[in-house]
């Protein structure tokens, strides 16, 4: 069973795809995660994550591993887990940057595409209904405003102890949302045959049960075919 979760940042992909993962005791592959790696590595090492040609070399010398424990997906760089340090805004816009090229891509598409081989998986990202798993039985795209999704941004990291302007990681989100939406190798965009999920005025229940229902019947569907 292959499942697609498509999506904006901070949407609410992450949490959807991981519950929906456990309630279906399948892998949850967060793809956003190995691309927060390159632009986490390129970070340390001072590179122009704008920078193709310096990125793509850099591609030719980076060993990324995604392994699963009891606390979930970790990602291992150059033998490092570096999970707990790639959640950063700074992490954040340096990997949407590194994923506009083409050696990045290719080389994050392919290992997905043989996790997804082996297992049944939840995959989570933003080309996954259209590039990386386009013959997945079951596609969402989840949206929600912008305004939406910096506020749920804000909330989060209140919780953290870390104050931050909600105009602020409005903008972020938004700059975000563009360079993903508009770069040349598969932008992100809602495959044709996806299930649209608006979330702005949805709880997490809400969503969640709705795809869980999306499943059931399409798999009852599917049966009486
Ligand atoms: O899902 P995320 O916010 O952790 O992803 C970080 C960046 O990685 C995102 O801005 C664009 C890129 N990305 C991508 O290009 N393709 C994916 N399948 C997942 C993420």
């Amino acid at each position: 069973m292959q499942i697609a979760i498509d999506g904006p940042a901070g949407a609410g992909k992450s949490s959807i795809a991981k519950s929906l993962a456990k309630e279906l005791g399948i892998l949850y592959l967060d793809t956003g995660a190995m691309y927060r790696a390159v632009g986490y590595k390129a970070m340390k090492l001072g590179i122009d994550t704008l920078n193709e040609e310096k990125v793509s070399a850099m591609m030719d010398d980076i060993e990324i591993k995604v392994i699963y424990s009891e606390t979930g997906q970790h990602i291992i760089l150059d033998g490092t887990d570096i999970t707990e340090h790639i959640r950063e805004p700074e992490v954040s816009i340096n990997a949407s940057n590194a994923s506009k090229h083409r050696k990045v891509r290719d080389k994050l598409v392919a290992m997905q595409q043989e996790i997804a081989k082996e297992t049944d998986v939840v995959a989570e990202g933003r080309d996954i209904g259209t590039y990386v798993l386009p013959e997945a039985e079951y596609k969402f795209y989840i949206t929600a405003s912008a305004e939406e999704r910096a506020k749920r941004r804000h909330k989060e990291l209140c919780e953290k102890g870390k104050n931050t302007d909600i105009e602020k990681l409005a903008e972020e989100i938004k700059a975000r949302d563009y360079q993903d939406m508009n770069r040349e190798y598969a932008p992100l965009k809602a495959a044709e045959d996806s299930v649209l999920i608006d979330t702005t005025n949805l709880n997490f229940d809400e969503v969640l049960s709705l795809i869980l229902d999306t499943i059931k019947d399409k798999g009852k569907r599917n049966e009486s075919n």
